[in-house]
């Protein structure tokens, strides 16, 4: 059955090889099947046994063949064939690469995860329940949405996104005082999006970025994954505390300053228009881009007191970042970045190399939101919602009389940030909240650095019902209850001031 031909420049050897090889990849040749002796097929080809011995080593070289005791030269089971074949593991992290310097908290994937487990109560995410969500709006704009954009729904949008959404962002914007030209506004897919942009353009392994400390996690993570070293800058009752900051920047460059300005994650803090007018002169005196994250300056309970930060820029220092996820919904990925157009054309490499362009239904859906006029309509109705929800939570908790229990009253956003009793361990008290069915968010991992002196968690308000948070502020009192029984006095941490 192999045919060799003697003038081919071929080597002989080979030819034999590759016919076993063909004959054994087609299946003509089974696992177990004997190859003729080396003897006899030198003897039927007319060739020198040397020939055919090399070609049976290489084959057994290559996998293909094995010495089999009474059977001679065997086919091997080639991959695919025999279950029973043995197969190494796949070594992935000698193929991944070794960049995850970072080990991030599971913390924001549980907490997504959490709206869906039964029976517990989650006061651990970061948006609206389905009473703020605008969906019977919604389900009566969507036919005229299909029929007057049509087919231009499913297809792409330009990189930067759909430009009748950016304009609308822009006119947006104008009466919160940013006065920006489409081609400085980029759609991006929610602000956590504009976040990994800003970190992957600006940061590299071993800068260093100023955080208000507590901070939004993920911002933390995705600055640290850059390998870049993350700085807190200790907040009060005001949001960052900028002679700390003044102080810090009389010794270090930070490549950028980050922070929540107007009601921040998790603090709920407001910065006060004496410390927005500083931020921004120390950012001008030292040059330092500063990252206004606002996903929350909507959502007021009060009259605001201060414009955004970007709003009192008047030199392009702010990239600003905003959301619909919080004053819209979530599941739309939906949010924007506003900058110079130089950093805007660097930061359009990275949307090509990214996704190209946001979720074109979406876009169009919020650019129709915007454009008659719904979204106002609807942000009065969430800030009275989020008013009463944030005033039942306030009343569940003082219900309970908690001793040692902190927080303040925010005047705005989704989050009360609570000190628990001094003596309260953090993780005792985690396990007791699981056991009842509790899911609230531990507050360590909003610190950048060594962790807060004492036990904080974030609670949300915006995700349940009435009679949900008042059964899991019950549930919340009972963990404190039952740690307290468990734990003794809490030894002193070292203070996140570290540098
Ligand atoms: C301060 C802050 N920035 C960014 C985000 C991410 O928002 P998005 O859903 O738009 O990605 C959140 C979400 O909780 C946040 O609180």
């Amino acid at each position: 059955m192999i045919k060799i031909n003697k003038k081919a420049t071929t080597p002989l050897y080979l030819q034999i090889k590759h016919q076993f090889i063909e004959q054994i990849m087609s299946g003509f040749l089974s696992p177990g099947d004997a190859l003729p002796s080396e003897r006899l097929l030198a003897e039927h080809l007319c060739v020198n046994r040397s020939t055919v011995n090399k070609a049976y080593w290489e084959l057994k070289a290559d996998g293909f063949v094995h010495a089999h005791m009474g059977s001679g030269t065997v086919v091997s089971s080639q991959l695919g064939q025999d279950d029973n074949a043995y197969i190494p593991r796949m070594p992935w992290t000698q193929h991944m690469q070794a960049s995850k310097r970072y080990q991030q908290t599971d913390l924001i994937k549980t907490a997504l995860e959490a709206i869906n487990e039964k029976d517990v109560i989650s006061f651990a995410g970061g948006f609206a329940g389905d009473d703020a969500l605008p969906f019977t709006a919604i389900q009566k704009m969507m036919p005229k949405l299909l029929k007057t954009y049509e087919t231009a729904l499913l297809h792409p949008t330009p990189l930067l996104g759909l430009p009748l959404l950016r304009e609308a962002i822009c006119n947006h914007l104008r009466p919160r005082g940013i006065h920006c030209q489409v081609s400085q506004c980029m759609i991006t897919s929610g602000a956590q999006q504009a976040l990994s942009y800003v970190s992957k353009l600006f940061l590299s392994e071993g800068d260093m970025v100023f955080v208000a400390s507590p901070s939004y996690i993920g911002a933390i993570e995705i600055f640290k994954a850059t390998g870049a070293k993350v700085v807190g800058i200790p907040t009060d009752k005001y949001g960052m505390n900028t002679d700390v900051l003044e102080n810090y920047l009389l010794r270090y460059r930070p490549k950028l300053i980050y922070l929540n300005p107007n009601f921040q994650n998790p603090t709920g803090t407001y910065l006060p228009l004496e410390r927005r007018k500083k931020l921004l002169e120390l950012a001008y005196l030292y040059q330092i881009p500063i990252i206004e994250d606002d996903p929350y300056a909507e959502l007021y309970f009060s009259p605001v007191p201060a414009p955004r930060l970007k709003a009192m820029d008047h030199h392009g220092y702010v990239i600003y970042i905003g959301t619909f996820s919080k004053q819209l919904f979530m599941g739309g990925r939906v949010g924007w970045l506003v900058c110079e157009e130089e950093v805007m054309r660097r930061l359009s490499e990275l949307k090509q190399l990214t996704d190209l362009h946001a979720n074109t239904l979406h876009q169009f859906l919020i650019a129709t939101i915007l454009t008659s006029g719904f979204l106002e309509e609807h942000l009065a109705t969430l800030r009275t919602l989020m008013l009463h929800k944030r005033d039942i939570m306030v009343m569940a908790l003082q219900s309970h009389k908690i001793e040692g229990l902190l927080f303040d009253i925010p005047e705005g956003s989704f989050y009360l940030w609570v000190k628990l009793p001094p003596h309260i361990y953090g993780h005792a008290f985690f396990e007791t909240c699981k056991k009842l069915k509790i899911a609230v968010m531990p507050g360590d991992p909003f610190y950048p650095e060594a962790s807060a002196q004492q036990t904080c968690v974030r609670l949300n308000y915006s995700f349940s019902t009435d009679a949900d948070i008042i059964e899991g502020i019950t549930r919340f009192a009972n963990a404190i209850q039952m740690t307290s029984a468990q734990t003794k006095p809490r030894p002193s941490h070292p203070q996140n001031l570290l540098l």
